[in-house]
C-alpha cells in the first residue's frame, strides 16, 4: 500500500479513537451514570469533542489527503475513501474549536434538561435549552451554507444530498395517498388487540427479546443489550455494537419491537467492514440507510405472518396465560392494528409517516424563522389535531416525547420515512432474489437474508451515495410507490378493504 495512503489511514484510525471513546461517554451517560455526575461528564464530553475537532480538523491531515486525491494510482475503494473523507474535512473545517465546545456542552446541558422537564411534564424547564440549541444550530447552517432553504444544511449532515424540495415532493405524496387509506381504516372496525395489554413480566419480556436477538443472529461476542429510557443502538467498532431497549410490563409490543429494530441497526454495524475501522468505507452510508435495516427487520419481517407463523408458539410458551386462547391469525392482526396514537415510536407502519412529516414541518419552520421555540407545544398540538385527529393532553406526550431536538438533532427525523420507504423497496428485491426466503423465515431462518444485506448493503460501507445504492440494489431510485403498494396490499387484507 502506498505510504502517504497508509500515513492517512493511521490519522483516521486515530480521529476514529476518540470519535468512539466520546461515544461510550455517551451510551454511558444514557445507560449507567448515576445523575450526580452530569456536570461532569458535559465537561468531559465537551472537551473531547473539542480534541476530536482538532484531530478531524488537523492543516496536516487536509495537505495529505488533497495530495492523496490526485493521486491516480489509488484502488476504486481508496479513491473512495479520500473523497469522502476530503467531504468530511471541508465541512469540519468550517467549525471553530470555540463553537464546538459549546454546542457539545449545549448538548449535554439540553439532554438533562429534557430528560427533567419531560418527567415533570413541564416544557418550560426544556425551553431556553431548547432556544439555544436552535440559535447555535442556525450559526451551524450559516457556517455550513445551503441552497434555498438554511434546513438542507441540517438535513445533509445525516442524509448527504437530501434537500427541502425532495422531501416535499415525499410528504406529499405521503399526505395524498396515506390521509384517505387512513380514513378508509378507521371506518372499519379494527381487530381485536386488548390482549396485548395485558401485565407481562419484565424478566420474560427481556428473556423473549434477547431469544429474538439470537434468532437475528445478533453477534453477542461482538454487542451486548442495556435498557435506557429511550432505545438506541450506538458502536465503538464493527466488534462493539451497543443496543437498548426498555420494558413496559403492561405491553407486550414496546420491548418486543425496539429490541427487533435496534437488532437491524445492530447488524448493520456488525456487518459493516471491520477492517476499515475508521474509515468511510468501514462506516454506514447514511441515517436513511440505516433506518432501512432497522424498518426492514422490524416492519417487513418482524411484523409478518411468516415470522410470527414461528414465534408465536414461543411466546405462549413463555406466557401461557396471556395468550392462551390467542390464536396465531389474531396475533398477526392485533401487532398490525392502524391507530392513530401520540406516540411515534409505538406507532403503526402506516401512521408512522404523520409523525414523522409534522416534526418535519416544525423544523422547517423554526429555522425559516416562521415560529419560535415557545411557540412549538401549541403548533404541535395543532398538527396531531389536524393530520391524525387527536387531542395532545400534555407535552410529556407531545412536544417533549423524542430525545432528538435535545441532542440539537434537527434534521435527522425525515431519514425515518426515507428509511422505511427504502425497506420496502429492498425487501421486495430480496423476495425476488431468494425464491426460499419466506420458508426460511417461517422457520426461524434468517441467515440468508441477513447474507444478502451483508453483500448488498453492508459491505459496502459509505463509499457510494444512498440513490446510487438504491439503483445498484433495486435497479431503480427509491420509489414511494413500493411503500404504498405493499400497505395497501397487507391492510387491505388485515382490514378487509
Ligand atoms: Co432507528
Amino acid at each position: 500500500m502506498n505510504s502517504l495512503y497508509q500515513q492517512y489511514v493511521s490519522e483516521m484510525q486515530k480521529i476514529a479513537d476518540v470519535k468512539y471513546t466520546l461515544a461510550l461517554l455517551q451510551w454511558d451517560q444514557e445507560v449507567y451514570m448515576p445523575s450526580g455526575s452530569a456536570p461532569y461528564r458535559a465537561t468531559q464530553i465537551a472537551t473531547l469533542a473539542g480534541i476530536l475537532h482538532g484531530f478531524s480538523s488537523a492543516d496536516e491531515l487536509g495537505g495529505l489527503m488533497k495530495k492523496l486525491s490526485d493521486d491516480h494510482s489509488l484502488q476504486s475503494k481508496e479513491s473512495a475513501n479520500i473523497k469522502e473523507s476530503l467531504r468530511n474535512y471541508t465541512d469540519q473545517k468550517k467549525y471553530t474549536t470555540d463553537f464546538v465546545i459549546e454546542m457539545n456542552k449545549s448538548v449535554s446541558a439540553g439532554f438533562n434538561a429534557w430528560q427533567n422537564a419531560k418527567t415533570k411534564n413541564d416544557f418550560k424547564l426544556f425551553l431556553p435549552h431548547l432556544q439555544k440549541l436552535i440559535d447555535l444550530k442556525r450559526k451551524e447552517c450559516d457556517l455550513l451554507g445551503y441552497e434555498h432553504h438554511p434546513y438542507n444544511a441540517l438535513l445533509n449532515q445525516f442524509e448527504p444530498g437530501a434537500t427541502t424540495t425532495q422531501l416535499d415532493v415525499i410528504f406529499e405524496e405521503v399526505k395524498e395517498k396515506l390521509v384517505p387509506f387512513i380514513q378508509l381504516i378507521r371506518n372499519k372496525k379494527g381487530p381485536d388487540d386488548h390482549f396485548l395489554n395485558q401485565h407481562f413480566e419484565k424478566a420474560k419480556q427481556w428473556d423473549f427479546g434477547m431469544n429474538i436477538l439470537k434468532q437475528l443472529n445478533f453477534d453477542f461476542t461482538s454487542g451486548r443489550q442495556d435498557i435506557s429510557t429511550h432505545p438506541f443502538t450506538t458502536n465503538f467498532n464493527a466488534k462493539d455494537v451497543r443496543v437498548t431497549t426498555r420494558i413496559n410490563e403492561n405491553d407486550f409490543c414496546e420491548m418486543l419491537f425496539s429490541c427487533i429494530h435496534e437488532t437491524g441497526h445492530a447488524l448493520y454495524e456488525q456487518g459493516l467492514p471491520a477492517e476499515d475501522y475508521g474509515l468511510p468505507s468501514g462506516e454506514y452510508l447514511s441515517l436513511a440507510i440505516h433506518e432501512s435495516q432497522s424498518r426492514l427487520w422490524e416492519n417487513n419481517v418482524g411484523r409478518s405472518k411468516n415470522f410470527w407463523e414461528y414465534n408465536f408458539p414461543a411466546a405462549q410458551k413463555i406466557f401461557p396465560d396471556q395468550f392462551k386462547t390467542v390464536s396465531m391469525e389474531s396475533f398477526y392482526n392485533a401487532i398490525n392494528v392502524v391507530k392513530p396514537s401520540f406516540i411515534r415510536t409505538s406507532a403503526d407502519e402506516v401512521t408512522y409517516h404523520f409523525h414523522v412529516m409534522i416534526r418535519y414541518e416544525l423544523e422547517k419552520e423554526l429555522f425559516q424563522g416562521k415560529i419560535n421555540a415557545a411557540e412549538l407545544p401549541d403548533a404541535w398540538n395543532k398538527k396531531y389535531k389536524d393530520y391524525l385527529g387527536l387531542e395532545v393532553k400534555n407535552d410529556s406526550e407531545g412536544v417533549l416525547q423524542d430525545v432528538h431536538w435535545s441532542h440539537g438533532s434537527f434534521g435527522y427525523f425525515p431519514t425515518y420515512s426515507l428509511g422505511s420507504f427504502y425497506a420496502v423497496q429492498f425487501y421486495e428485491t430480496a423476495k425476488k432474489e431468494l425464491p426460499g426466503l419466506e420458508e426460511d423465515i417461517k422457520s426461524g431462518n434468517h441467515q440468508q437474508l441477513l447474507a444478502w444485506l451483508r453483500k448488498n448493503i453492508h459491505s459496502k460501507g459509505r463509499t457510494l451515495n444512498a440513490d446510487d445504492l438504491c439503483k445498484i440494489v433495486t435497479g431503480e431510485t427509491l420509489k414511494f410507490d413500493y411503500f404504498y403498494q405493499y400497505i395497501m396490499k397487507k391492510y387491505g387484507n388485515i382490514y378487509q378493504l
